[in-house]
C-alpha cells in the first residue's frame, strides 16, 4: 500500500468564560466554562502507511516531552487494532503552556485524522472517551465552535455561536502551571454557593442564544485573581487590550494568554501595531473566531482525499 498523507491545521482555543467551582472527589475540580475556537494554528503533516509492525516517528523543531502526538496516535491504534507505519511533522505556532490548548488541539486531530488514514470507524463516543483520556481540553477540539463545557471541562454542549470576530492574543513569556493555578484558587470539597456565582454565567449563555450575539459585560475566568496576582504585568497587559478597544479583554485558560475581541478589523489590526510596538512583534497575534461550521468546513477540506461525503466525525473512504 503507498502511503496515505494530510496536511492539518490545527486550531487554538480560547475560553470566553471560565468559573472553576468545588474540588471533586476524583481531584479534579468542577467547572463551567465557554470553549471557542480561534484561527492561531499548529501545523501537522502525517503519513500512514499500512505495515506488520508499528513504527512512530515525529519530527519537531521544538522538543515536547510526553508529546500529546504520540500518546493520541499509540491509543488510535489500539482502539482500531491496527498496525502501520506513522509518521508525523509537527509545526509549532500556538504558543506552548499558554492556556490556548495547543497540545490538546493536536491530540484531538490525531483522534479525527488517524481512524480516517487507517480506515476504521471510530464512533463519536468511542472518540469522546479517549480524548478526555488524553486531557480536560482534548474532547472540545473534537467539536470546535463555541462550546459549553461542565464536569471536569470534558462534557460538552453546543453553545450558541460567537460571531466570527477578529481577535488579539498577547502571550506573555510567562509560564503558569495548571495544577498550581488550580492550587491558588483552595477551592473546597464540598459546593459552595455554586449557583450565586453562576448567575451570570447563565445569563450570559441564555442572551447569547436570544439575541444571537454575545453579551461580554459579565464575562470571567476565575483564574486571573490568582495568576494577576503572581504576575501583575498581566494585569496591565489586560488594561491594554482594554484601552486599544477590545470588548472583552480576558486571560485564556490558567493563563498566561490574553486575548482581546474587536468589533472589526480595522481597529483590531490597529491595536496590534500599537500593542506590537509596547511589548514585541513575537508576543502579539492576530486571528480571528472560528465557528463551528468552519471548523467542520475546515477538517473536511484537509482529510477530503480520504473521506466520500461530509459527516461528523469524517469517516474514511477505505472502510472495509
Ligand atoms: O486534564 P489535564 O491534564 O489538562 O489537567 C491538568 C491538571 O489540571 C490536572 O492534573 C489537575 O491538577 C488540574 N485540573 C483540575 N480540574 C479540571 C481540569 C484540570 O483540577 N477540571
Amino acid at each position: 500500500m503507498s502511503p496515505r498523507r494530510v496536511r492539518l491545521r490545527s486550531l487554538a482555543k480560547i475560553n470566553l468564560d471560565l468559573r472553576v467551582l468545588h474540588k471533586r472527589a476524583d481531584g479534579f475540580h468542577e467547572l463551567r466554562t465557554v470553549f471557542q475556537t480561534v484561527s492561531l494554528a499548529d501545523r501537522i503533516e502525517i503519513e500512514y502507511t499500512h505495515a506488520r509492525r508499528t513504527s512512530v516517528q515525529l519530527e519537531s523543531l521544538v522538543q515536547i516531552p510526553n508529546n500529546l502526538i504520540l500518546r493520541a496516535a499509540d491509543l488510535v491504534l489500539e482502539a482500531t487494532k491496527r498496525t502501520g507505519q506513522l509518521r508525523f511533522r509537527l509545526e509549532k505556532h500556538i504558543p506552548m503552556g499558554g492556556g490556548l490548548g495547543g497540545g490538546s488541539s493536536n491530540a484531538a486531530s490525531m483522534l479525527l485524522a488517524l481512524p480516517v488514514l487507517i480506515g476504521k470507524r471510530l464512533p463519536l463516543e468511542i472518540l469522546l472517551d479517549l480524548a478526555s483520556r488524553l486531557g480536560s481540553d482534548v474532547p472540545f477540539f473534537l467539536f470546535g465552535g463555541t462550546a459549553l463545557a461542565i464536569g471536569r471541562g470534558t462534557e460538552l454542549y453546543p453553545a450558541p455561536e460567537a460571531p466570527s470576530r477578529p481577535v488579539v492574543l498577547i502571550t506573555p513569556e510567562v509560564h503558569v502551571s495548571t495544577p498550581e493555578a488550580y492550587r491558588g484558587l483552595n477551592r473546597q470539597a464540598e459546593p459552595d454557593q455554586a449557583s450565586q456565582s453562576l448567575e451570570s454565567f447563565q445569563a450570559l449563555l441564555w442572551h447569547k442564544s436570544a439575541a444571537g450575539k454575545v453579551d461580554y459585560q459579565s464575562v470571567r475566568n476565575d483564574f486571573e485573581t490568582v495568576v494577576f496576582a503572581q504576575h501583575p504585568q498581566l494585569q496591565s497587559m489586560k488594561g491594554k487590550l482594554l484601552k486599544a478597544g477590545a470588548r472583552p479583554a480576558l486571560m485564556s485558560g490558567s493563563g498566561s494568554t490574553l486575548f482581546g475581541i474587536f468589533r472589526d478589523r480595522r481597529k483590531r489590526d490597529h491595536a496590534a501595531s500599537v500593542l506590537r510596538r509596547e511589548f514585541g512583534e513575537g508576543k502579539v497575534k492576530i486571528a480571528s473566531l472560528v465557528t463551528r461550521n468552519r471548523y467542520r468546513s475546515l477538517w473536511w477540506r484537509q482529510l477530503g482525499a480520504h473521506t466520500e461525503t461530509n459527516t461528523w466525525p469524517p469517516q474514511s473512504r477505505y472502510l472495509k
